[in-house]
């Protein structure tokens, strides 16, 4: 992990080659500190140029920025567009026959759909939608596997106007039901199973757990994609409807939907300090303004490109670089059902060499458990179609990025190490490849109109060199909007009268300038976990844990680990004694099985320790920084004598 420590070692710099400089989209230094001056200078200038540029307008916006009623910040409010016409139509009349997506499954099936046939599929599975009552800001809950039927949902949804809201099909039934509620879903798109790795999960298995428990009424339409038809689903018709039978007859032109710029684009849900995940709703046209640049500036996007992303479209990285953002651009992607390590650990590499890929995004801890796996297995490959790399999720370690950039990109591809988050939309601190010189572990510079900051808790800078709260200081087009359902947790959550006033977009983490400016992200600093590149609140594994008739109370913390970044570590008091022998594996086990079950298998700890009581301060606050020590198996330098109950230390110190 990128400390302080390891950051100030880092000496080692690649500046851009002149290769990557003669053909980059922004080409050279000077070029990149044009447009941050242009930003500069003229701040609405610069965005409306940037928003006329690249988006398909319906109707021209007049006005660029809307601050009256901040944070509800609105960009180019007066304008319309459909987002599926920009990502689609627009490509139709110059490149129809241009692979849009190279799709493979998990079993290693190759698909391609051209523009054409994305756009047809679209219509009619929007026009089926329509056929079901949907309409324009209603909302759709997709619960899907990664197949090409995904990115057709969210674009069906976009272009009739409703609004989605995609759940990771990775997440239990109890998730998805609180995110079925939370958005008062209409229609859920989902499939009868999902396949990774192998291994078949049921899906419509979960919607129908989920819908069941309750307070679901105003789902109407479930939409089932049979993606293997090999179990016999429940079906309840008229509710279910199968895919290919609603679209089968369904006509292949559906006219957009003109929305307003602010129209919401969808809701996806992340975890925060409470228990209870947000809801983060974006718009449409400040969305995809932001997708649309960061494919241009940070993957330097050419035509010619085979662009892949690794990521789910259950996360947001998935929306902006999967769904939405190449085929915004006109670009031929890849999308892969499957994972990284089936049926061997070198599918990734197979992909690569397979389809030409030029373009490789993924996460540092995919490439930390490939490199543990098989760190030679990439010159089995001919890997010589690639032409640049990135990161993206969690802080990479200079290790693997040094590994990744040698390896994978053969010393000649930049490494774009992008930091963002599911509020932000798009890309906000990354290197532009023909432009700025990168340090493994620093994600380098903001984008040019992204005005980020390090500042202390009264919201002033601090200097370069000290540690502070990343700040975004000025609205963005691609930022949240708000939270679905909660504006007041919105303001309070993202901008904070503390720090910066209630101006700033406070993101969560803390970060540090070295002496050249360059960003280094040292991790959250709420309770949020990074694991595996997900994120999840402490908060709500604690309430998956309480909920459990066998415990009493349950703290949760994140230690370093070496593949997921974090790892999860629960301490947990029992309702009963203290466990012991057998009892002990016995319960460990079911708990983690619970917390599956609750959450999902992403959250399941890693370690459970029990134990009588947890550490108290004698107001009884848990001291999660004890706990912390504790799981890293740090000894315990400070007084604990003001404890509540300080002899509970030693028990819980014990690992079995
Ligand atoms: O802590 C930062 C970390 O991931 C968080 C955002 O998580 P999420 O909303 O799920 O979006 C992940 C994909 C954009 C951030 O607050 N993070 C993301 N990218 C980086 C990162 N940390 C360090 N370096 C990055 N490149």
């Amino acid at each position: 992990m990128s400390t302080i420590e390891s950051i100030l070692k880092e000496s080692r710099i690649f500046p851009p080659s002149t290769n990557f400089v003669q053909q980059a989209n922004v080409s050279g230094l000077e070029a990149y500190q044009s447009l941050c001056n242009q930003a500069e200078t003229d701040y609405q200038a610069f965005w409306a140029e940037q928003a006329k540029a690249h988006i398909h307008w319906h109707k021209p916006f007049t006005q660029t920025l809307d601050d009256s009623n901040p944070p509800f910040f609105k960009w180019f409010n007066d304008g319309e567009l459909n987002i599926s016409y920009n990502c689609l139509d627009r490509h139709l009349a110059h490149q129809p026959d241009k692979v849009a997506i190279i799709f493979e499954s998990d079993e290693g099936e190759v698909i391609h759909a051209t523009f054409r046939d994305l756009h047809q599929r679209v219509c009619k599975l929007a026009n089926a939608l329509k056929a079901k009552g949907l309409k324009k800001g209603d909302c759709v809950v997709i619960y899907m596997p990664m197949r090409i039927e995904a990115v057709v949902a969210m674009q069906a949804c976009a272009r009739i106007g409703a609004i989605h809201s995609v759940v990771f099909g990775g997440f239990s039934s109890k998730s998805l039901h609180e995110r079925i509620i939370n958005a008062g879903a209409k229609a859920i798109i989902t499939a009868d199973e999902q396949v990774r790795g192998g291994k078949h999960h049921a899906l419509k298995a979960t919607v129908d757990e989920a819908i069941n428990k309750g307070g679901t009424e105003t789902v109407k339409t479930v939409i089932v994609y049979q993606r293997s038809g090999s179990t016999k689903v429940p079906f309840e018709p008229p509710r279910d409807v199968w895919w290919h039978e609603i679209t089968q007859k369904a006509s292949s032109e559906c006219e957009p939907e003109w929305v307003t710029a602010e129209h919401p684009l969808f809701t996806l849900y992340t975890s925060g300090s409470t228990g209870k995940p947000k809801g983060v709703q974006h718009s449409s046209a400040g969305y995809l303004l932001g997708t649309m640049i960061s494919m241009q500036w940070v993957f330097d996007y050419k035509p010619s490109d085979i662009f892949w992303c690794t990521a789910d479209v259950g996360w947001i990285t998935g929306h902006s670089y999967v769904a939405y953002g190449p085929l915004a651009v006109g670009a031929t992607q890849v999308i892969f059902e499957g994972v990284p390590t089936f049926p061997h650990a070198g599918r990734f590499w197979e992909i690569i060499d397979k389809h030409q890929v030029t373009t490789f995004y993924t996460a540092p801890t995919a490439i930390r458990s490939l490199i543990k796996l098989g760190a030679d297995l990439p010159e089995k490959y001919n890997l010589s179609s690639l032409r640049l790399l990135g990161s993206v999720g969690e802080p990479i370690n200079p290790e693997a990025w040094m590994w990744f950039y040698e390896k994978v990109g053969h010393s000649r591809c930049p490494i774009v190490d992008t930091w963002w988050q599911t509020e932000t939309g798009s890309h906000m601190i990354a290197p532009i490849p023909g432009a700025v010189s990168l340090i493994p572990g620093s994600c380098t510079l903001p984008l040019p109109g992204i005005v980020a900051a390090v500042v202390d808790e009264t919201g002033q800078d601090v200097e370069n060199g000290k540690g502070g709260f990343l700040v975004i200081k000025k609205p963005f087009p691609s930022q949240i909007r708000t939270l679905w359902n909660d504006p007041e947790r919105f303001k309070k959550a993202y901008f904070p009268e503390d720090i910066g006033k209630g101006k700033y977009y406070l993101a969560g983490d803390s970060a540090y300038r070295d002496e050249q400016g360059y960003f280094w992200i040292m991790g959250r600093t709420d309770d949020v976990l990074n694991v595996s590149g997900h994120r999840l609140g402490t908060m709500e594994i604690e309430s998956a844990l309480v909920a459990n008739p066998l415990v009493a109370e349950a703290a949760v913390i994140g230690k370093p680990h070496d593949i997921k970044g974090e790892a999860i570590v629960a301490f947990v008091v029992l309702k009963g004694d203290y466990p012991q022998g057998d009892d002990k594996t016995r319960i460990t086990t079911e708990l983690r099985n619970w917390v599956a079950q609750e959450i999902g298998p992403i959250a399941k700890p890693e370690e459970i320790r029990f134990g009588e009581n947890l550490p108290k301060t004698r107001s009884g606050k848990i001291m999660r920084r004890l706990l912390r020590a504790l799981a890293k198996g740090e000894e315990i330098t400070q007084d604990i004598s003001t404890l509540e109950n300080p002899a509970i230390m030693d028990q819980l110190k014990q690992t079995n």
